[in-house]
């Protein structure tokens, strides 16, 4: 049995909830990506953008931090993860950009909560903050931040084996569900996507409005979003705390319950990853790239002098997770702090092979033709 969350004045929630579900969980703090050793921990992917076509290269923990493509800002102490705004690319060749992914992976019963200052955006510009399992599709894909080239709405979703379908969501009714079966087998694995109306979610808006925080719960009851733009961030999350309690935060921006999907059954402990690629699947397509930008995705801003990415990077104040860590290279399934939780049984079986990186790839495929309708 999982028992993964710490449910908060037991007593008084028993008596409350006798005929309903109980909601109120509270997660304790597992792990902190901040400040100076904000990168210690993630791995880099090292190798060109051989997963969703991008015109980049992901470049290596060392070359990020020589050519400050993935740096600690001294000044504001924040994270800073961009593409190479300064480096002349001949035609044919790539841009160096960065994609990192966490060591440790997460299993139900944990919530990440990221707090951003600036997201990447302009034209060719394709920036996720996402997770997967390593074996996928799976083990799950949740994708709690994208967009593509001038968007304005951030786009959350999952992938997963066919079976996870979408009912009985209680979300904002601000929010748009775009598709309800998850599967990577329908529509071309375009997954099942909400898109926030709020157009203080994605792109310029996003860093205009001082930035915000997503919080994503990964939970035996189902997957939520929350995003929060700076003037609603809670106090809650500001203060830092050593805990959440998801109950407080309000009704979520997307919601995926276990009602359509069993959470067990299409989800493995997750690795949390930042990228950023240029062009590609999914931002390189005429039809997609011609509706909010002019010119063609490669030649006219990839080629160059770069002066196209000075709005291309994720400026990060810090990424707390809490819950039910996996150590990585841990494959027996019991690993991680014991205080914390018994860990996902079934979700270890591939925590030491190298990782696939194959959810947005497979799935940006379909996505032309939704994109246009955000
Ligand atoms: C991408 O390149 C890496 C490094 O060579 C390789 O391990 C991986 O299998 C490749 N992935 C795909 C999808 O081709
Ligand atoms: C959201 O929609 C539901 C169902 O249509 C409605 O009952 C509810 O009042 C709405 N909530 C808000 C905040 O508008
Ligand atoms: C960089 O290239 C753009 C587009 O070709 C051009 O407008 C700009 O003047 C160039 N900037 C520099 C510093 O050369
Ligand atoms: C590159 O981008 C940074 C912001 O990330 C900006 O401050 C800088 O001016 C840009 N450099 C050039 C040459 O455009
Ligand atoms: C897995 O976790 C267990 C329990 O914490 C630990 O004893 C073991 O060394 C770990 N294995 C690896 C490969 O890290
Ligand atoms: C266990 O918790 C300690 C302190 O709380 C932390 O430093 C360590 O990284 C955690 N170990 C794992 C495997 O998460």
């Amino acid at each position: 049995m999982r028992k993964s969350r710490v449910i908060v004045g037991a007593t008084a929630l028993v008596m409350s909830s006798l005929y309903k579900p109980v909601t109120a969980a509270s997660y304790n703090l597992v792990k902190e990506y901040a400040g100076k050793t904000f990168f210690d921990d993630w791995t880099f992917y090292d190798h060109f953008d051989n997963l969703t076509n991008g015109d980049t290269i992901f470049v290596s923990a060392n070359v990020a931090a020589s050519a400050k493509l993935a740096y600690v800002d001294p000044g504001s102490n924040r994270a800073i993860i961009k593409v190479d705004n300064t480096s002349n690319v001949p035609f044919n060749e790539k841009r160096n950009t960065v994609r990192i992914s966490t060591k440790d992976r997460y299993a139900l019963g944990s919530v990440w909560v990221a707090d951003m200052f600036h997201l990447p955006y302009g034209c060719s510009v394709w920036p996720a903050w996402w997770s997967q399992a390593p074996a996928w599709p799976q083990g799950g894909e949740i994708d709690t931040l994208e967009g593509v080239n001038l968007m304005t709405n951030n786009r959350m979703g999952l992938h997963t084996l066919p079976g996870c379908n979408v009912e009985g969501a209680k979300q904002v009714n601000s929010s748009k569900t775009l598709s309800t079966d998850c599967s990577h087998d329908t529509n071309n694995n375009e997954g099942c996507i909400v898109t926030d109306s709020d157009t203080t979610s994605y792109g310029e808006g996003f860093g205009k409005a001082g930035g915000g925080v997503f919080v994503t719960e990964f939970a035996e009851t189902g997957i939520s979003i929350w995003f929060f733009k700076r003037a609603n961030v809670p106090q809650s999350i500001t203060a830092g705390g050593k805990s959440i309690d998801t109950s407080t935060l309000g009704t979520p921006t997307g919601n995926w319950p276990s009602t359509g999907c069993d959470m067990n059954k299409f989800f493995e402990p997750q690795n949390l990853i930042f990228d950023i690629t240029l062009c590609g699947d999914f931002a390189g397509p005429d039809n997609i790239f011609s509706a909010t930008c002019s010119g063609k995705c490669y030649p006219d801003h990839v080629v160059g002098n770069g002066s196209n990415y000075a709005t291309a990077y994720f400026e990060v104040g810090s990424v707390r997770v809490f819950g039910n860590v996996l150590s990585s290279g841990n494959d027996t399934g019991s690993g991680g702090n014991s205080s914390m939780g018994e860990i996902s049984s079934g979700g270890g079986k591939n925590g030491g092979s190298s990782m696939i990186y194959a959810g947005l790839w497979s799935w940006a495929l379909g996505l032309s033709v939704v994109a246009l309708l955000v």
